[in-house]
């Protein structure tokens, strides 16, 4: 038997993998350079149209089966069983995207820290901080590194209840809490009227077919679809939950948190006229610093707020990647949890250098492959290869393979029959093929 959330942690156990440096970074950069909210509205209608169908077929592959996702398959194919094995390597994926996401946490961090005393006054200073500690600190990133990859190996260790949940019921709050507390300050400044204006305004002139494809992947990738983690998550989901309010109040928290955090990242670049269209870290890092520092003070307590927001947003979301693996570990094979976490600690630890190697001036040539740091190297190809084939896999599983009188038993109680064969016929066919779509426009782009 497995471990079960509460009802309560599982939402936010679930919201806290889903709310993470995707909301805190991808939606405001891809909401300023795709015009503000028409991008949104985009954004909400895939998510319902299509992500948060597949993410309904992963609860189903989780809750019914109460397995890691590699046993999930194998148990739930009627035929076949060790071919739909191999679906679950896709937490395989988790832990990949674990090892450059860890690094990422490191260089937040360590903002978190220097912000304290310190905040660079112009952009050119402020660019060169953030290339120095990339390209040849490497000393100062290991060490930042390594704290955030043990502590979030920590609280997984201590397991579902005492572990993931406890994290996610004090962390998710104390987040929006956060938040609600840097957009109250916010509107104090003039950049907020630009900026709630520019969010909640429409502008659809300003969306092409780019917008559709990045509106498509971030609302995968915001879900944390497609790398086993919300099977897993689902495996510890306590009988008797609305699985249908709970999903939708997941898909609700993580839309809320994505909006307030570009309310408040767009104030400040619009009180101090900066760029509202340039790319991820360069928006975080690079610019906003710059703007902090502006407000004297309060910058420095408004950029340890900030940066702590981002570190929890992050960290309940890394101890959901590593979860899956550790769970297969100790079904298949019989290991114990703090077995399973010491073969995947090494394993995601050396990926990890490796990353933070790629991006250091005197080792980058031999960490990269195809052209690419091994850090874009794996982010490319959890997001753009692994992630969406796990997708369609799900869709094709639940919609064609799985029995669809064992899914209604599941859903039936909690949607009506006509809501049921809504989603099920966008399962089967709407949801594989849109993210087909995408595919083939990243791939071949
Ligand atoms: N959803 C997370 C975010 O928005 C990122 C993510 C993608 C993720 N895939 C995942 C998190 C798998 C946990 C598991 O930042």
């Amino acid at each position: 038997m497995n471990e079960k959330f509460s009802k309560i942690g599982f939402i936010l156990a679930v919201a806290g993998s889903a709310v993470g440096l995707g909301n805190a970074w991808k939606f405001p950069t891809l909401v300023g350079t795709n015009g503000g909210s028409a991008f949104i509205v985009l954004y909400l209608i895939l998510t319902f149209l299509v992500s948060f169908i597949i993410f309904l077929g992963e609860i189903a592959i989780g809750k019914i089966s109460e397995k890691d996702p590699v046993n999930a398959y194998k148990t739930l194919a009627p035929k076949y069983k060790n071919g739909w094995k191999f679906a679950g390597v896709c937490i395989l994926g988790a832990i990949l995207i674990f090892s450059f996401y860890s690094v990422i946490m490191g260089w937040i961090l360590k903002y978190v820290i220097s912000s304290i005393n310190y905040l660079p006054s112009d952009i050119e200073s402020s660019k060169k901080i953030f290339q120095n500690l990339l390209s040849s600190d490497l000393g100062v990133i290991m060490f930042y590194y390594t704290i955030c990859v043990v502590i979030s190996f920590y609280v997984v260790s201590k397991g579902v209840k005492s572990g993931i949940e406890r994290l996610n019921v004090w962390m998710m709050p104390a987040l929006f809490v956060f938040l609600v507390l840097m957009l109250f300050y916010s509107m104090s400044m003039e950049g907020f009227a630009k900026s709630a204006e520019f969010m909640l305004k429409p502008n659809f002139s300003a969306l092409n077919k780019d917008s559709v494809l990045q509106a498509l992947g971030l609302a995968f990738f915001t879900l944390s679809l497609g790398v086993g983690t919300i099977i897993t998550y689902a495996a510890s989901l306590p009988d008797k939950t609305n699985l249908v309010t709970s999903s939708i109040s997941i898909v609700f928290i993580n839309i809320l948190i994505g909006v307030m955090m570009g309310l408040i990242v767009f104030t400040f670049i619009f009180e101090f006229n900066a760029d509202p269209t340039q790319q991820g870290p360069g928006l975080v890092f690079i610019s906003l610093t710059t703007l902090f520092a502006k407000l004297g003070i309060a910058g420095h307590i408004f950029a340890v707020a900030f940066f702590v927001s981002l570190l929890f947003a992050a960290l309940t979301s890394a101890v959901s990647m590593i979860e899956p693996s550790v769970v297969f570990l100790m079904n298949s094979y019989k290991f114990s949890r703090k077995k399973a976490l010491l073969l995947i600690f090494i394993f995601v630890y050396i990926m990890g250098i490796g990353c933070i190697l790629s991006y250091q001036a005197n080792t980058a040539s031999s960490f990269t492959f195809f052209n690419k740091p091994l850090f874009d190297l794996l982010d490319y190809f959890t997001s753009n290869l692994l992630m969406p084939i796990s997708g369609i896999i799900v869709s094709i599983f639940v919609g064609f393979i799985m029995k669809r009188d064992s899914i209604y038993v599941l859903f039936g109680k909690y949607m009506s029959k006509d809501v049921f064969a809504i989603w099920y016929f966008l399962l089967r066919f709407i949801a594989p093929a849109a993210v087909l779509y995408i595919m083939i426009n990243q791939l071949f782009a």
